[in-house]
């Protein structure tokens, strides 16, 4: 790999994704290309339906794309079998989402602590590694809380935890801010900010939010009827 190529750390080529509808099928991606840089701060922008979500659970290996390529940290994704698609999803990748996808019966530092169960940590460093995770998003005081205890802004905070713990290269986070109101959305972005600098994470923000997209990454990517635009 060149030194070029090591720089970056998602390279999509050619993308599409068509989902089998009962009337006609959905193309919700139409060969979509993209470069992301290693530290890079994107945003997504595009209106509801224009297939942002479908790239990013195909970046975030939760899908499959219909036909084209796409690597990550060096990874061809469209070649890995489920079980190394569960690792990729450990290790290397991060997401968060508009609803947060918290586990209502267990507390903050439960919820943080469950995405190293599955990569063998010892249950004491899980804790550790939890607690200090809720300290980074400024959430000492509220480990022992359940998600249904907690406001919006603070839930998305948890889920902010859970998704950087395993340390990943890239957070994916599909509107992050939508079911927040605005300072609190600024808030939770600046938070986002700052965890993904300090450790080194690439961002990929879907919003709906031009004025925060534009003020606050690196480069804004819209998405028009499955291409980017
Ligand atoms: N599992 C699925 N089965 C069938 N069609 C789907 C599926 N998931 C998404 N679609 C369709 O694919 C298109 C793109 O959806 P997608 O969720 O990627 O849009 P989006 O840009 O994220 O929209 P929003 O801003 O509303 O979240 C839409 O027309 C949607 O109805
Ligand atoms: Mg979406």
């Amino acid at each position: 790999m060149s030194r070029a190529d090591s720089d970056v750390i998602v390279r999509a080529a050619d993308l599409s994704r068509t989902f089998a509808a009962a009337s006609a099928p959905v193309h919700a991606l139409r060969g979509v290309s993209l470069e992301v840089r290693r530290g890079e701060k994107v945003a997504l922008l595009g209106r509801s339906g224009s297939g942002k979500s479908s790239l990013l659970n195909i970046l975030g290996g939760l899908d499959r794309p219909t036909s084209g390529s796409v690597h990550v940290a060096g990874l061809d994704l469209t070649r890995l079998t489920a079980v190394q698609l569960a690792h990729y999803r450990s290790t290397i990748v991060g997401m968060i989402f508009q609803s947060f996808h918290l586990i209502a019966a267990r507390t903050a530092l439960q919820n943080v602590e469950l995405p190293m169960v599955f990569n063998g940590r010892k249950p004491r460093d899980r804790r550790d590694a939890a607690r200090q995770a809720l300290e980074a998003v400024g959430l000492s005081e509220r480990m022992r809380h359940r998600p249904g205890e907690l406001s919006g802004g603070e839930r998305q905070r948890v889920a902010i935890a859970r998704a950087l713990v395993n340390h990943p290269e890239i957070l994916l986070a599909d509107e992050p801010t939508g079911n927040l109101d605005t300072a609190t959305a600024a808030e939770i972005f600046d938070i986002l900010e700052e965890n993904c600098r300090r450790g080194g994470v690439t961002l990929l923000l879907v919003t709906h939010d031009e004025e925060l997209a534009r003020r606050r990454v690196d480069r804004v990517l819209r998405m028009q009827d499955g291409r980017l635009s």
